[in-house]
């Protein structure tokens, strides 16, 4: 499965990419807000230190105005996705902008015939929101389940990319369920190496070390 880290932090994106856990990279237009800086300037920041794609989205709602949008954001590096609604003038810029060799991260995904039209489309990514569906009293998790199921019946290549992910278990479902990509923000993805018995047993190793009196360095 691969890591995507679902933020504009770009402190945040240096120091899990230095861990070598980074596959790539989602914002969105409440990320780029809550960053405080300009869409052009921030994203180029990542994608000079993230190699995989970065996810960035288009404000247009139509058409024109998305392959126009498109375009610019485009020119900012090479691993650019972009990321557009999933609308038919989404689905309409999704399919021109992958038939020019570019990638497309479709967003905003909430149900499986709308992946399976994004699919139709060309779509690199597809992006359900797993925590949004959550949110709403209904289980998000079995949207990925149905998606698979589509998407392997066809053969679609469209990646599944979980997003919306809110817990270290939406990450452990959408991997076994055989999700592509999980897009997860900063706390989640650290919070998936945490185990007590991980600290417990490292505290009594240390302790019996510290008896021997021994140094390896
Ligand atoms: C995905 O690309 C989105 O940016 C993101 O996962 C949305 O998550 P949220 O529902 O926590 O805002």
């Amino acid at each position: 499965m691969k890591f995507f880290v679902d933020t504009a932090d770009v402190k945040e994106i240096r120091e899990l990419n230095d861990l070598g856990l980074l596959d790539g990279v989602t914002t969105n237009p409440s990320l780029i807000a809550k960053s405080g800086r300009s869409i052009l300037e921030v994203t180029k920041e990542i994608c000079d230190i993230v190699s995989g794609p970065v996810s960035a989205e288009v404000t247009a709602i139509d058409y024109d105005g998305m392959m126009k949008e498109a375009a610019v954001l485009s020119k900012i590096a090479d691993n650019i996705c972009i990321k557009v609604p999933l609308t038919l003038d989404g689905l309409r810029a999704c399919k021109a902008i992958t038939s020019d060799g570019r990638k497309v991260n479709v967003t905003l995904c909430f149900s499986a015939t709308q992946a399976l039209l994004a699919a139709k489309a060309g779509a690199t990514f597809i992006s359900p929101f797993i925590g949004r569906i959550d949110d709403m009293g209904v289980n998000g998790m079995e949207l990925i389940a149905e998606i698979r199921t589509i998407y392997d019946n066809y053969d679609y290549k469209t990646e599944i990319l979980a997003a919306s992910i809110r817990t270290v278990n939406h990450v452990k479902e959408a991997a076994l369920i055989g999700a592509d990509v999980a897009t997860v923000p900063p706390a989640t993805l650290k919070a998936l190496v945490k185990h007590p018995l991980t600290d417990k047993g490292l505290e009594a190793f240390l302790a019996d070390w510290a008896k021997t009196g021994q140094k390896i360095v």
